[in-house]
């Protein structure tokens, strides 16, 4: 027999699989489930990036392998761009480097900082290969759970030293999915200071920094003495609708961002170069990250009073395209969201799915705010009919 190996079979498997029947069962049934689920933009990629990938099919007739980090417009206009939203200045040609969407670069950084036996400390509830990408490398995780009445910061504080001793990397992720928080600059600074202190990595997660109300978030990198110990992870994904063209990038300390670089030589072949001319043209506009983010406010307005009408008294909505709102009338998060699904035909994900072993996110559902506003407003209605 060919087995695989112990990377697949330890795998955790999706513990949450009954609302995937209950929605699939609805589905087949001809019911229209309104689907907050998986966090993946419906609106479309804007026009003016469309364009510039057509366009430069034709320009670049030949082929080629693109550069593994990037072309040199598109580091030049990641670049700038960072410089006007934070104003924090990189080099384009050693302090950032192009990925194939934030993804990959995640489950691969671990290969550049990861012995096994070492420690990578991940936020929890979090994004699945923060863990998976530790695991690959034989590293332990150590989860720090993300709680309401800790403002769902982690407790760098009581981390162990038995264990910040064994840490090589801190993934921290702001704006916060699922929690939808953004960071403040003293705990931004404590990050820094913790890793600083304890020789550890500090890795940002910064996929939805573009995605916001009323503050602006900022990025790890703007906070004094983050540049000796941060990498930034950003992409197009979320900011340009982007998801399907997979294109991102990893910003930081030429020193700090050589060996992830070395990975990718040998991980993948680059970002493909049209893509990259799409990038180009998606961040020198910001006239559509601008319309998009009044979209996403009209819905989480409406999202927002109907989850409070309804009783819940946590609803959050600080940043991101998610909403995490508490279950109302002392449910868990798997029977609330299973009671969305089989009342209003709305399907969210509860948060027990989305927490890997310390149960933080319990009580809360999350709501990916993916469905067009008529749909919104469809959900909300229903939603409202509920008996709680
Ligand atoms: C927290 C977080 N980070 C990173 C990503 C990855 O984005 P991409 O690979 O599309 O750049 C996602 C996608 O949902 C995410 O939720």
């Amino acid at each position: 027999l060919i087995g695989p190996s112990s990377f697949i079979t330890e795998m955790r498997p999706y513990a949450f699989a009954q609302i995937d029947r209950i929605k699939d069962d609805l589905k087949s049934r001809g019911v229209d489930v309104i689907d907050f689920g998986v966090g993946d933009p419906t609106s479309p990629t804007p026009g003016i990036v469309r364009t510039a990938c057509k366009e430069a099919l034709d320009r670049r007739a030949t082929s080629g392998y693109p550069s593994y980090q990037g072309s040199d417009e598109f580091r030049a206009s990641a670049a700038s761009w960072f410089h006007r939203r934070f104003g924090v200045e990189l080099d384009p040609e050693g302090e950032l480097t192009a990925t194939i969407g934030s993804k990959q670069a995640i489950f691969m950084l671990p290969l550049a900082y990861v012995n096994p036996g070492d420690t990578v400390l991940v936020p929890d509830p979090g994004y699945p290969p923060y863990t998976t990408g530790a695991r690959a490398r034989q590293g332990g995780c150590h989860y720090l759970p993300l709680e309401e009445d800790r403002d769902f910061y982690p407790d760098l504080g009581g981390i162990p030293g038995r264990v910040s001793s064994r840490a090589k990397i801190l993934w921290v992720n702001y704006p916060n999915n699922p929690t939808t928080k953004i960071a403040s600059s003293s705990f931004l600074k404590e990050a820094v200071d913790f890793c600083s202190d304890n020789d550890v990595l500090l890795a940002s997660d910064e996929a939805y920094s573009e995605l916001y109300y009323d503050e602006k978030p900022g990025s790890v990198l703007s906070i004094e003495g983050a540049e000796e110990v941060s990498l930034v992870f950003n992409s197009l994904s979320k900011r340009s609708s982007m998801t399907g063209h997979r294109i991102g990038f990893v910003a930081g300390r030429k020193e700090l961002l050589d060996p992830f670089k070395k990975v990718q030589t040998q991980s993948h072949s680059g970002a493909a170069t049209f893509i990259q001319d799409g990038a180009v043209a998606a961040l020198s506009d910001e006239t559509h990250v601008e319309e998009l983010r009044r979209e996403y406010r009209e819905k989480r307005d409406l999202l927002v009073k109907t989850l409070e009408d309804i009783g819940s008294d946590g609803v959050y909505a600080e940043a991101t395209f998610y909403i995490w709102a508490k279950a109302p009338g002392g449910m868990g998060s798997l029977e609330f969201s299973q009671k969305l699904l089989s009342d209003a035909h709305v399907n969210t994900v509860p948060g027990r799915a989305l927490s890997q072993d310390t149960g933080a996110g319990d009580r809360f559902v999350r709501f990916a705010m993916v469905p067009s506003l008529e749909e919104t407003r469809e959900a909300c209605i229903r939603i409202q009919k509920m008996e709680i």
